[in-house]
């Protein structure tokens, strides 16, 4: 069997809970981090310092960071999109910040009202405020197999965004299968591509589960050499801009399908389902 460590990323309580119709009250929030961070995970996203009337879920983002309780040895994350978000977030002292990119410019415009070029001319300038405050830098790149107005991306584009955001310092640049469509081949192709780029080490799979193959392309990660995934406790999630796109690939499943495989994580299995337990009862009804 494999063996060594494998990092999983928490990113319910913000993945997870900006796709949620209902707006979920802070106190509730803050509850699912702080039963996530009894669980032992490393890195925790917590929220965004996005614009409330892009994403009004996370419209709290301030009260929520400086709500949790911190534990010792977890970094607690969140995205910020321009040099505002960067602020407000260094404002409630985050210890990681995040800036999305898309290989898809269709899906750029939408999400974030620019085009590729333009988002990282304005990273530019939250990259270096993360490097001068000594906050790391991690980078998405949405759509790398997938996109939801363009449909297949090619390998090189998903390459070619990866490689801007690891040139602006990203220490780890996450690929998100944002619309949860790639199959095992189009994730090894595209991690093929990427490669060629970036080390295996420096990246991360963000794998949504809308059809049921997260697992699946996880394996086709771990046998290229990643260790680090992001998931979501009882699978929450999606993007409001992306229609139709399910959840993250749930916590608990990631776990036990890395631990049959001989990898550590660190996980309490037992806290994470009561967390992830939680964290389902705060979705919108159906
Ligand atoms: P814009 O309209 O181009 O920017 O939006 P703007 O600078 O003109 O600002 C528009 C309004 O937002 C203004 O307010 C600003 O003050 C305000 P108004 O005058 O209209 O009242 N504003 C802000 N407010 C709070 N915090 C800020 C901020 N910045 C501006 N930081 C912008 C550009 C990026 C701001 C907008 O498009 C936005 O917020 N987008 C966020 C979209 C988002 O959060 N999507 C979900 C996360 S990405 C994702 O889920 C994918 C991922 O999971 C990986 C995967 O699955 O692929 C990561
Ligand atoms: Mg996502």
């Amino acid at each position: 069997p494999a063996s060594g460590h494998v990092t999983i990323v928490e990113v319910a309580p913000r993945d997870g809970l900006q796709n949620e119709s209902r707006l979920v009250d802070t106190e509730d929030k803050i509850r699912l981090v702080d039963l996530l961070s009894d669980c032992g995970y490393e890195r925790i996203e917590v929220t965004s310092f996005v614009s409330p009337r892009w994403v009004p879920q996370m419209a709290d983002a301030p009260a929520v960071m400086a709500g949790i309780a911190r534990r010792p040895g977890t970094r607690y994350a969140a995205l910020t999109p321009n040099m505002r978000g960067f602020e407000a977030a260094r404002a409630v002292h985050v210890d990681e910040v995040a800036i999305f990119a898309s290989a898809s410019e269709s899906f750029s415009e939408k999400n974030i009202n620019c085009s590729i070029a333009e988002s990282i001319e304005r990273f530019r300038p939250v990259a270096e405020a993360a490097r001068n405050h000594h906050i790391p830098l991690r980078g998405y790149v949405s759509c790398v197999v997938e996109c939801p107005y363009e449909g297949a991306i090619a390998p090189a584009a998903a390459a070619r965004v990866a490689r801007l955001l690891a040139d602006l310092g990203c220490y780890e640049i996450s690929l998100g299968d944002t619309i949860g469509r790639g199959t095992p081949e189009a994730v090894d192709a595209m991690l093929s591509a990427v490669l060629d780029e970036i080390v295996a080490t420096k990246l991360a799979g963000h794998f949504h589960d809308t059809s049921g193959r997260a697992l699946e392309n996880i394996a086709v990660a771990l046998e290229r050499g990643l260790r680090a995934f992001d998931a979501s406790a009882g699978g929450l999630g999606g993007c409001p801009y992306a229609p139709g796109a399910a959840g993250n690939v749930d916590t608990l499943a990631v776990n036990a399908f890395l631990k049959a495989r001989g990898f550590s994580t660190g996980l309490d299995a037992e806290k994470l389902a009561r967390a992830a337990r939680f964290a389902r009862s705060l979705r919108s009804a159906a």
